[in-house]
């Protein structure tokens, strides 16, 4: 095959050379284009078809439905890592050994506890706020207690940084969801596991004795590997592209937060619980939904089905299905809306329109599912998936810094007015 790519333009012939990845991704490198053409550049709504970067953090092939992370396949890391040691391998791209996680550990809980005065600004929120809003204001505000920008030329102020965040974020979303529910603010137990210590932050009550349950950590410590990275969806596309002025770590993972809230993005997983809720509260009528999705003069998108990468079984939601069972009956539920979905799924995989589209359930299907299952309330369904997805999105935002990437600044085609004389008021 050529190492090359020749696009004639206007009768003139001009090659640019192709990048070839480590899976044997083909990329045209176009970074000299508008010099060579006198300015023509290219166009792609929603860079579809155009690669932001070059990354060695995370693997997907949409047509296998294949999902890596460091080269670790999603099954692998699901079956028999912990979150934390994913957060890791995200991070620093090996597998930590039981000291090196020890230590990363130890070091996130010295940096867990957050400012006090962080609480007067989530008692400033109306308790009804939606818990995204909350969050994202939040981290950005962690910015105010921990003004000193990471100096990513050292080691330490880059690994300073990051223990930081991984401390305080799961504080942040379990006063988040205390708040809705008018529970004290407090920690949880620093003798604890760091999922073990989030669901104690979350579920404690002022009264009574926290006791684990074991369905419950496993359960959740297997969703937040799941949600962990994603290469350049939306959110992370977004915490790069902020990071990249130089904007904080901080600022960078607020602004991701806000784009992952989004319906189409994370946000699906509360708007798919949303939808199954309809769909049980009109007696089940899933054929009714089903016409909706596919009738071009409705709105309605079957919410959690299709992906912008997969065009296969999304391989995450495939384990968050199997979860979904196995969650629900350790925890005595029989839960109808499981049921719908189940019944959603199979007359989707054999409707015409979603077949020629390949659309297939994606992450947020089942997972609402299990969230709801553990008690947490639907609003927090996105706010839990940016708890998982924090460490691609620091380990995305570390690459792009480390590698001195450029500031992101789109090119476009402008198809406004033509230059036009200025017209007084009077003559308008
Ligand atoms: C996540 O990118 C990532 O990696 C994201 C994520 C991650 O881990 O970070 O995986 C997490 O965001 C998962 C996706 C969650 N979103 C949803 O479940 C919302 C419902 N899905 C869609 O809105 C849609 O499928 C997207 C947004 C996910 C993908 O949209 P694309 O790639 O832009 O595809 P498209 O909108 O151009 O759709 C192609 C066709 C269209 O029909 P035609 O114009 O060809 O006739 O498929 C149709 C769409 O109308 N279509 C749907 C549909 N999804 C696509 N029709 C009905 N229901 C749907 N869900």
């Amino acid at each position: 095959m050529s190492d090359k790519a020749t696009l004639e333009i206007k009768g003139q012939k001009h090659e640019f050379p192709l990048i070839v990845g480590s899976e044997d991704e083909v990329a045209i490198d176009i970074k000299t284009l508008r010099g060579v053409t006198g300015g023509v550049t290219t166009i792609d709504p929603g860079f579809k078809n155009t690669g932001s970067c070059e990354s060695g953090i995370t693997f997907l092939d949409g047509e296998k439905g294949i999902l890596r992370y460091r080269g670790y396949s999603i099954e692998d890391l699901a079956e028999k890592a912990d979150f934390l040691e994913v957060a890791y391998l995200l991070i620093f791209g090996e597998l930590p050994t039981k000291e090196q996680l020890d230590k990363f550990h130890a070091d996130i809980k010295e940096k867990s506890v957050v400012d006090e005065d962080i609480k007067k600004i989530i008692e400033s929120f109306p308790k009804a706020a939606h818990p995204m809003g909350v969050i994202s204001s939040l981290t950005s505000a962690l910015t105010s207690f921990n003004p000193s920008s990471v100096d990513v030329s050292s080691d330490e102020a880059m690994y300073n940084a990051i223990v930081k965040i991984l401390g305080k974020f799961p504080v942040l979303v379990a006063w988040t969801m205390r708040r809705r529910m008018g529970l004290p603010l407090d920690y949880g137990d620093d003798s604890l596991g760091y999922v073990e210590n989030i669901l104690k932050m979350m579920f404690k009550r002022p009264d009574k004795e926290y006791v684990q349950n074991r369905v419950l950590v496993d359960a959740l410590d297997k969703l937040l590997i799941l949600h962990a990275d994603h290469e350049q969806n939306c959110s992370t596309s977004t915490v790069r592209i902020v990071g990249s002025s130089h904007a904080g770590l901080f600022a960078s993972l607020s602004a991701g937060i806000s784009a992952l809230w989004g319906p189409l993005h994370g946000g699906a997983n509360q708007a798919v619980l949303e939808m199954l809720e309809a769909i049980k509260e009109d007696g089940g009528d899933t054929k009714k939904y089903m016409a909706k999705a596919k009738d071009k003069e409705d709105p309605f998108r079957l919410m959690g089905f299709g992906h912008r990468v997969y065009k296969n079984f999304d391989p995450r939601a495939k384990i968050i299905k199997v979860a979904a069972d196995e969650v629900l009956a350790d925890l005595g539920i029989e839960d109808p809306i499981l049921d719908i979905a189940k019944g959603l799924e199979q007359e989707a995989l054999n409707d015409e329109y979603f077949v020629k589209r390949k659309l297939y359930p994606n992450v947020d299907f089942y997972s609402g599912i299990i969230y709801r299952g553990m008690g947490i309330p639907v609003e927090m369904f996105t706010v839990m998936f940016a708890l998982g997805r924090l460490p691609g999105w620091i380990a995305q935002w570390k690459e792009m810094r480390l590698r001195k990437e450029p500031i992101g600044r789109p090119r476009q085609v402008y198809t406004g007015e033509n230059f036009r004389e200025f017209k007084s008021i009077n003559k308008r």
